[in-house]
């Protein structure tokens, strides 16, 4: 089997022997398929917008139309897109240790498109529609430019985290739990910038996990790792089911 990136023995050994591998995702995950990420310096979103004009709840009440027209683009994009070879590994992965839980900070479906069960949406879903006063899920009037909640005519908005919201309740406490309990947690395509994200990974470090980062450009974090696996995760993940679906000895 021609090995396509450097991925050690100890790790595949640490997955064979892991009772519990928790997974967070990034936008790197899904650039394979054709989804921009947020800060590649050419063609990252936050490179040709800012983020503080685009998504923020001041940058919604400032200029709802422009927001709605923004995530529709996105929505279409998005749509457009298929899961990659990451996203199918990432499911695969599933079967082969007794238990994983997926954080995914990505908003666009494709780990649950991939076949990925129980997926946290750390940042929630760009599908979704939210009423903003009180964050009730509704499905808006895509006829109208800025569609409103039918229970009390606020305007819906998209059902995304925006920078300076918290996390969803229940995705920040059972991501906190995760992270605590899993022996292996493996950090892909995030640029592990964006807190309380990026802080998974030293949680569960500290809680006794061996932590792994997999990225084609190795994170400011990337020393707090123990092992950084540098290349694509449409790469990277399948090689390493691979190599774990291969008997010990047999390698
Ligand atoms: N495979 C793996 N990683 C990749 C790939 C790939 N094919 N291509 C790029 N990357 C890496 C980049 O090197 C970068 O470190 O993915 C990372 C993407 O980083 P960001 O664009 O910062 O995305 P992310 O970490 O998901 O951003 C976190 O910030 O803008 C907010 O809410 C938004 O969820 C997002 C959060």
């Amino acid at each position: 089997m021609n090995e396509v990136c450097d991925i050690p023995a100890a790790l595949v050994n640490l997955l064979r022997d892991a009772r519990h591998v928790c997974i967070l995702t990034g936008a790197g995950v899904s650039a394979e398929s054709g989804v921009p990420t947020f800060r590649d310096a050419q063609d990252g979103l936050w490179a040709k917008y800012e983020p503080q004009d685009l998504a923020t709840p001041e940058a919604f009440l400032a200029d709802p139309a422009l927001i709605w027209r923004w995530y529709r683009w996105r929505r279409e994009l998005v749509a457009e897109a298929q899961p990659n070879a990451g996203h199918y590994a990432i499911a695969k992965l599933a079967e082969l240790v007794p238990q994983v839980t997926l954080i995914t900070q990505n908003v666009d479906g494709l780990h649950q498109r991939a076949g990925s069960k129980n997926v946290i949406e750390f940042h929630g879903n760009i599908f979704e529609d939210r009423c903003f006063a009180d964050g009730t899920l509704h499905t808006a009037d895509d006829k109208m430019e800025i569609p409103t909640c039918p229970d009390c005519g606020a305007d819906l908005r998209p059902g995304v985290v925006w920078f300076g919201e918290a996390i969803p309740e229940t995705a920040s406490s059972e991501s906190y739990t995760a992270a605590s309990d899993c022996d292996v947690f493996l950090s892909i395509g995030t640029s592990s910038l964006v807190y309380p994200a990026a802080g998974l990974a030293d949680l569960a470090k500290t809680s006794g996990a061996s932590v792994v980062e997999v990225n084609p450009d190795p994170t400011a974090h990337a020393a707090n790792f123990d092992f950084i696996i540098a290349g694509n995760s449409g790469l990277v993940m399948p090689e390493l089911i691979e190599l774990l679906a291969v008997e010990p000895g047999l390698e």
